[in-house]
């Protein structure tokens, strides 16, 4: 055999198991998970005292490859994820080109193959990201990708939109929609309220994600067609999901721990690494995004790790959008919503690992035998300073710069290969 996992605290939410256990990997798979397994293997780690869950899936990453791979490649963005306890990404189409054909998907897949962990690309909805014609999506699941989205920039069209959601679906692919109305942000760069007043910058008006995200959600419930929701951030966003799904819409719906743990006061430092889109909201913001978190209303945690240059960043007002969150994720959700009581670890499992592969409709999330050896171990106590410098990714623009975390990732297993390990 190729590898025991002996006396873990295991979490296997997919087969309703809590406790202490060993875990059996052979040829990349699980054999068993259970009491006292006994037989002989190459590499036996002992995880006594360590928790032990199904390798995370991030369904929301943008990784630059092709095109801006001086901010992030497939392999350093792997890298990134392998030291967060990530084993499968999903990574969004808004590179250089945009990711609207089998061509550059065949370029990601082929890449990926030589990465850390498991890279699956989503294609673009519209050609270009343009929002004026679909991509061929038949095309684009034959090339590999999991979903189709133009995250980064939304669909205006709202007859197109709802055609995409159809065709998806019959090509097999879900719909993840940024929600986003650009005339309401009309330039602004962070939440439109108080801080941007008094910062004397323009805002980005909550309306415009609430107004897409009704939008979308009522249109996919007359259609009676799945979407999935990008990045939710504000109080009336997740009323929406949340009265959505209640009437029979089939919504699914994703945050980010930025979400649930900072608000626009981080701003007042005019930093750019504060800066992302959708954009930090107030507190009444994260108090509802936590509720939708916690109480299973929101179905996935994501990073919407966006990598960014310290130089492009030095600018608070011109810098882009976006942060990196691949190697602080877990660590967060543990720090702002386990350790103060407010989630179970199951449910930690459900949001990170479950979730994402049941909605992209990849293999895994389950530690149950034959399911593919992807495991994350983690110090549940370990207490940590986030500091830029030693981020695996080729970016440093983290949100949670300097901020203490406890909970830390000690080693991520790949098909049962062991591809990170904290030393
Ligand atoms: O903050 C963001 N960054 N939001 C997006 O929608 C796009 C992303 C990026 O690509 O940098
Ligand atoms: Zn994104």
């Amino acid at each position: 055999m190729e590898l025991l996992l002996k006396n873990g605290y295991v979490v296997d939410a997919a087969n309703d198991f809590e406790g202490v256990a060993d875990i059996l990997v052979d040829k990349g798979r699980i054999v068993r998970c259970g009491a006292d397994i006994t037989e002989e293997a190459d590499t036996v780690v002992d995880c006594t005292g360590k928790t032990v869950i199904p390798g995370i899936c991030d369904m929301h990453v943008h990784f630059r490859d092709p095109g801006q791979t001086h901010k992030e490649d497939i392999i350093t963005g792997s890298e990134a994820a392998a030291a967060g306890g990530v084993t499968a990404v999903a990574c969004m189409p808004n590179t250089v080109p945009v990711v609207d054909n089998a061509e550059t998907v065949k370029y990601i897949v082929d890449k990926a193959k030589k990465a850390k962990v498991k890279v699956y690309p989503i294609g673009c909805i519209t050609k270009g990201q343009r929002g004026e014609e679909l991509c061929d999506f038949d095309e684009l699941r034959k090339a590999g990708c999991v979903a189709v989205s133009d995250d980064g920039k939304p669909v205006l069209n709202a007859r197109l939109m709802s055609r995409a959601m159809v065709k998806a679906h019959y090509a097999g692919l879900r719909v993840i929609s940024h929600c986003e109305d650009p005339n309401v942000v009309a330039g602004g760069i962070m939440n439109s309220g108080v801080v941007s007043k008094e910062l004397g910058v323009k805002g980005m008006h909550r309306i415009s994600e609430d107004i897409s995200t009704a939008r979308d959600i009522v249109t996919a419930g007359d259609l009676e067609m799945p979407i999935h929701i990008a990045h939710v951030s504000t109080a009336t966003s997740m009323l929406l999901v949340r009265l959505g799904a209640r009437y029979g819409a089939m919504v699914t719906s994703e945050t980010a721990p930025h979400y649930f743990m900072l608000t626009d006061e981080k701003l007042r430092m005019r930093d750019a690494d504060y800066r992302m889109n959708p954009p930090l909201r107030t507190e009444d913001d994260v108090t509802a995004i936590t509720e939708g978190v916690c109480d299973g209303t929101i179905d996935c945690i994501v990073t919407d790790h966006a990598p960014h240059t310290a130089e492009e960043k030095a600018d608070f007002e011109t810098a882009p959008n976006g942060v990196v969150g691949l190697e602080t994720s877990l660590a967060a959700t543990l720090t702002a919503l386990y350790h103060k009581g407010k989630i179970t670890l199951k449910r930690i499992v459900r949001l990170m690992c479950v979730n994402p592969r049941k909605i992209l409709g990849v293999p895994g999330g389950s530690l149950g035998e034959g399911e593919p050896a992807d495991i994350t171990v983690f110090d549940i106590n370990e207490e940590w300073i986030v500091n830029p410098d030693k981020l695996h990714s080729k970016s440093k623009n983290t949100c949670f710069k300097g901020m203490k975390m406890r909970g830390r990732v000690k080693m991520t297993i790949v098909d049962g290969k062991i591809v990170y390990e904290d030393k």
